[in-house]
């Protein structure tokens, strides 16, 4: 069971590795738009951040799998916890398919169908990232979705890893580890979430109140 953070800010990414709990990142075109500078540089910075055990992924952004490898060559080269993202394209497949015979780990992205799902682990996808927010927006069943390809993935001893996306809230967390997600790529705002708990506050509340009581 792993957490990842789905985010291209460092500063946040390094505040919440001090907990560590987080075994990876995920980051995508948007992401890094957010952050408005350059991809190799933030690539570089957030992996140097992890050991070699992490993943950090990092999508490509061309029209034809032989761009896409070049892409991801030179990503894979800054540090070797870098995953590569495809889309689950024609281009994406056939790219990632070419990337996994050379021992590079990829990020088979954008899946909305368990489809999509057997054709990203045949063509030796290390993860599939079912969009679960976005299913939900378009009422595909995303926790459906996952529980079919963790059955099936199971029943053939497949090794690719669920790593469940597009995270809303903390129900979308649970939900996914509970259909077998191997790992959740959270948002930071939705990670903060995870630990908060007004009950938890009343009693710590209560609990200092009589511990200065007692020591008066
Ligand atoms: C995952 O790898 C993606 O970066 C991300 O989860 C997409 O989430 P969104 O649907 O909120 O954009």
């Amino acid at each position: 069971m792993k957490i990842f953070l789905d985010t291209s800010d460092v500063n946040i990414i390094r505040k919440y590795c001090e907990t560590g709990l987080i075994d990876g990142v995920t980051t995508n075109p948007t992401l890094m738009k957010q952050v408005g500078r350059n991809p190799v540089e933030v690539v570089s910075e957030i992996s140097s951040l992890f050991n070699s055990d992490a993943s950090i992924s990092v999508e490509v952004v061309a029209d034809s799998a032989k761009d896409m490898i070049i892409q991801a060559k030179q990503y894979h080269s800054i540090n070797k916890n870098v995953t590569i993202k495809v889309p689950c394209t024609y281009e994406g497949l056939k790219a990632c398919k070419k990337l996994s015979n050379r021992d590079i780990k990829v990020n088979v992205t954008l899946i909305f169908s368990f489809n999509q799902s057997i054709l990203a682990a045949k063509a030796g996808a290390t993860y599939i990232s079912p969009f679960i927010g976005r299913c939900e927006d378009n009422d595909i069943n995303g926790i459906d979705l996952i529980s079919s390809i963790r059955k099936v993935f199971n029943l053939n001893n497949i090794s690719t890893k669920i790593l469940a996306a597009s995270i809303r809230n903390i129900d979308h967390i649970s939900e996914s580890f509970k259909a077998g997600a191997d790992i959740v790529t959270i948002p930071p705002k939705v990670f903060e979430e995870m630990y908060k708990h007004s009950l938890t506050d009343q009693g710590l509340e209560q609990f200092n109140k009589d511990w200065k009581e007692l020591n008066k």
